[in-house]
């Protein structure tokens, strides 16, 4: 798939481009139908809402699970930021993000390379985030919220967050959020949340300030969220576990477009279970020297 000239020019503008039903029921029923087992698993990739049996999000699945294996290596989703970085690609992170029926918590005001700069080391904010939605998505089960543009302030402060949901994240404080969205626009647009049917993508700077709201809706917000980072561009730090901040560096190769609807040989490296080392971390590694 290729953005035309005025689609990366809104890209610039706004941080983000939204397609909705960009891919057909057709092609998602394979994924959804593999979350309920895949969210069953009693696994350390699998993090759970504060203290709740709902996940919160599933981490990884395309090492492991055949149809979310097909997606991350899907030319709609590769190609267009291939062409933006203008160099090949890596899998940064993987996520199923469950924001289930009831239970779905929060997710703060934050930027994502903020984390990957402050946790990960990634040199520069050469990445981005493709999500798509496996539910519909509506303005009752806690759509995400960007506020457009917000990308072109670069990294913004932020701090630690460990207490607020189950999943530690570099967050923004409210000041700075009141500034940004009245710089977007305040009432008039300085929020968006793009909403629309399952199958739906958004691609969206990795500078992006964005949140959502918790769903208190009857209806599940299942979304993956591919974090695509240029290959030179990769993190320099372990200090996160494997299934959260990757460390293989290698050039995601597409298959061909209609990959989620005929079977494609694929490699999943953790079928039979996660290595040890998925689990390490530098600074246990560090530890470990030191005692
Ligand atoms: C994220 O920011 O990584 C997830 C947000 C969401 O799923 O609402
Ligand atoms: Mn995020």
């Amino acid at each position: 798939m290729k953005l035309s000239k005025a689609q990366i020019e809104q890209f610039d503008r706004d941080g983000y481009l939204f397609f909705p039903g960009l891919f057909t029921p057709e092609e998602t029923q394979n994924l959804n139908a593999a979350v309920p087992e895949l969210y069953a698993r009693r696994e350390a990739y699998n993090v759970r809402e504060k203290g709740k049996d709902a996940v919160r999000t599933n981490f990884a699945a395309h090492l492991y699970s055949e149809p979310f294996a097909k997606l991350a290596r899907h030319p709609r989703m590769i190609e267009p930021v291939q062409a933006l970085f203008g160099e090949k690609l890596y899998m940064h992170q993987f996520k199923i993000n469950g924001k289930m029926a009831f239970e779905g918590d929060v997710w703060q005001w934050h930027q994502d390379y903020g984390t990957w700069l402050n946790d990960d080391h990634m040199p520069t904010e050469r990445a981005m985030n493709v999500a798509i939605f496996l539910d519909d998505v509506n303005e009752y089960n806690g759509p995400l919220m960007f506020i457009p543009g917000s990308h072109r302030k670069g990294v913004v402060e932020a701090k630690h967050d460990l207490t607020t949901t189950s999943y530690p994240l570099w967050t923004v404080d409210n000041d700075l959020i009141r500034q940004l969205v009245t710089r977007a626009g305040g009432k008039d647009g300085g929020i968006v949340s793009p909403k629309g049917p399952a199958g739906s993508m958004i691609l969206f700077h990795s500078c992006l300030v964005h949140a959502s709201s918790s769903n208190l809706s009857p209806f599940n917000r299942v979304s993956v969220y591919l974090s695509l980072c240029a290959v030179s561009n990769h993190i320099r730090r372990y200090k996160r576990p494997e299934y959260i901040a990757h460390r293989d560096f290698t050039p995601i190769e597409c298959l061909p477009d209609d990959c989620l609807l005929k079977p494609y040989p694929v490699d999943l490296p953790w079928k039979d279970g996660m290595p040890a080392s998925a689990l390490q971390t530098s600074l246990e590694e560090l530890a470990e020297v030191a005692a």
